[in-house]
């Protein structure tokens, strides 16, 4: 499977490339093509020093990503979804799968605050939504920290709340989850309930540090 990254430089874009190279192909997607270039080479010198990767890890353009995911991550900040999407989105193949893991939160004095409810926007799987031609969206990942998905010797023995629309996307989007050691999909709903899965990361940070915890997660049990 090809999967594609778009913000594919950042920290989760890293994190993910370097867990899931194991199996799949795996395209890290910038607005610049030399620094995905870049970023690709050290992702996969990480993660050949974990051992043999079956995949590989190749840069190039947002839209050249776009166009040859059969699924696509999209791990950039909510504040760029309309200049992002409205480029790579009209760019994928029919039937690509693309998943959000974005988070629509920011800090002030009182801690981590949800966009949402705080300004009356949408939610991140809703404004994504506006620039798919079809409903194989799906909200994942948002629980999950950067530090330890970066990091495959870590245990990462914690929840990740789906929600989508379409049951076959569903089904690709937990067994991607599952393929990273220890993580189990849990299905919270249609994607008009992504704003609870989105907001469950501002409360994790607000109890994370109020309670001095070290990158906490969820497990439903
Ligand atoms: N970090 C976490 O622990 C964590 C956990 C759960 C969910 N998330 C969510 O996952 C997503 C990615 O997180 P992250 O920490 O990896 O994000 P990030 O490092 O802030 O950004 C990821 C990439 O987005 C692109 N980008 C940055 N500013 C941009 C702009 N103005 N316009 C267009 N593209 C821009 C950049 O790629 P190029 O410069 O190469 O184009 C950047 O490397 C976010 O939505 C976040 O809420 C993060």
């Amino acid at each position: 499977m090809n999967i594609g990254i778009i913000g594919g430089t950042g920290g989760m874009g890293k994190g993910f490339a370097i867990r899931w190279c194991k199996n799949h192909n795996v395209l890290i997607g910038s607005r610049n093509s030399e620094k995905a270039s870049d970023a690709a080479k050290t992702y996969n010198q990480i993660a050949e020093s974990y051992g043999k990767i079956n995949g590989t890890i190749v840069g190039d353009n947002n839209v050249a990503t776009a166009q040859k995911s059969d699924v696509l991550i999209l791990s950039i900040p909510y504040e760029n979804i309309d200049s992002i999407c409205s480029q790579v989105l009209p760019q994928i193949k029919d039937e690509c799968i693309v998943i959000s893991p974005i988070v629509p939160m920011e800090k002030t004095k009182i801690g981590f605050e949800f966009i949402p409810i705080k300004y009356g926007k949408p939610s991140s799987f809703d404004l994504v939504k506006k620039y798919m031609r079809s409903n194989k969206l799906v909200s994942a990942f948002h629980v999950i920290s950067e530090k330890k998905l970066l990091d495959p010797s870590m245990i990462l023995n914690y929840d990740v709340f789906v929600c989508g629309d379409d049951k076959d996307a569903i089904e690709t989007v937990n067994g991607l989850v599952s393929q990273i050691k220890d993580l189990r999909p849990l299905y919270l709903g249609s994607g008009e309930l992504s704003y609870m899965a989105e907001i469950a990361t501002p409360l994790l940070l607000n109890v994370m540090i109020r309670n001095k915890l070290k990158n906490p997660g969820f497990k439903i049990c």
